[in-house]
């Protein structure tokens, strides 16, 4: 597996850098004291089973190259969750202006969703990794979307996983009616988002009086 581990350590890299950077944004927007339009990151190289997988899907040679870096974008995954739609905008924005990446494509299953139910906004970026041996660039997918969308995709993956993509006509239609539960709950929110925010600016100017146990690893994913 030493070809892979070779080839996969600049996807390790973008993803430790960029999780950092994406992170760093939204601390910026703490010290500045206006609310974040970033909840939280994520980060993830692709498993080497799920390369696998994939390249029997798109029939290609499962083996370190040219055409499997460029035809898999995901190998370096990064997530970014907001609170409120408008916010995906902001964050897609912030990323546009970036000098240390070059988007090249972006893809919107916000206004236009999956036949599954699946929303999110999905940029491909290049990203320049310098290593011992030169720069070398990675491709890597960011993917932003509101809390109630990555409730919905992760509850959809599990089912995924676990009817391995053919669903019962039952679950499919209640997966349907979830996704729909969620975009009403992200039209709620957005109809509160001042209300919301108001008391979030409150909150976090006084949180010294609350103290926070971080419990989840998503609580832990947010430091
Ligand atoms: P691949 O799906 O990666 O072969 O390429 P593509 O060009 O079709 O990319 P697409 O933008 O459709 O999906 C890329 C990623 O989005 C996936 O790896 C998932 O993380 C996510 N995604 C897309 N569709 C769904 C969906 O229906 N459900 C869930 N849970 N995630 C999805
Ligand atoms: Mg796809």
């Amino acid at each position: 597996m030493g070809q892979w581990e070779i080839f996969l350590s600049p996807y390790k890299q973008a993803v430790d850098e960029l999780k950092i950077k994406l992170k760093g944004m939204r601390s910026q927007f703490g010290i500045t004291g206006t609310t974040s339009p970033i909840e939280f990151v994520t980060g993830r190289v692709k498993p080497l089973a799920s390369i696998y997988d994939k390249t029997l899907e798109k029939g290609i040679r499962f083996e370190p190259s040219h055409k499997l870096a460029t035809e898999l974008q995901d190998i370096a995954g990064l997530r970014i969750m907001c609170q409120f739609v408008d916010d995906i905008t902001t964050v897609v924005n912030l990323i546009r202006q970036r000098d240390d990446l070059n988007v090249i494509e972006e893809k919107d299953y916000i206004t236009q969703s999956k036949p599954s139910g699946y929303r999110s906004y999905h940029m491909i970026v290049e990203y320049p990794v310098e290593t011992i041996t030169g720069k070398v660039e990675v491709l890597a997918e960011i993917q932003i979307r509101t809390l109630a969308m990555n409730f919905w995709a992760s509850i959809e993956h599990s089912l995924n996983y676990k009817y391995k993509g053919v669903f019962p006509e039952e679950i499919k239609n209640r997966l349907q009616s979830a996704a729909e539960a969620a975009f009403k709950l992200d039209e709620e929110m957005s109809s509160i988002r001042s209300e919301i925010q108001e008391a979030q600016v409150y909150f976090s100017e006084n949180k010294e009086a609350y103290p926070t146990i971080p419990t989840t690893n998503e609580e832990k994913e947010r430091e």
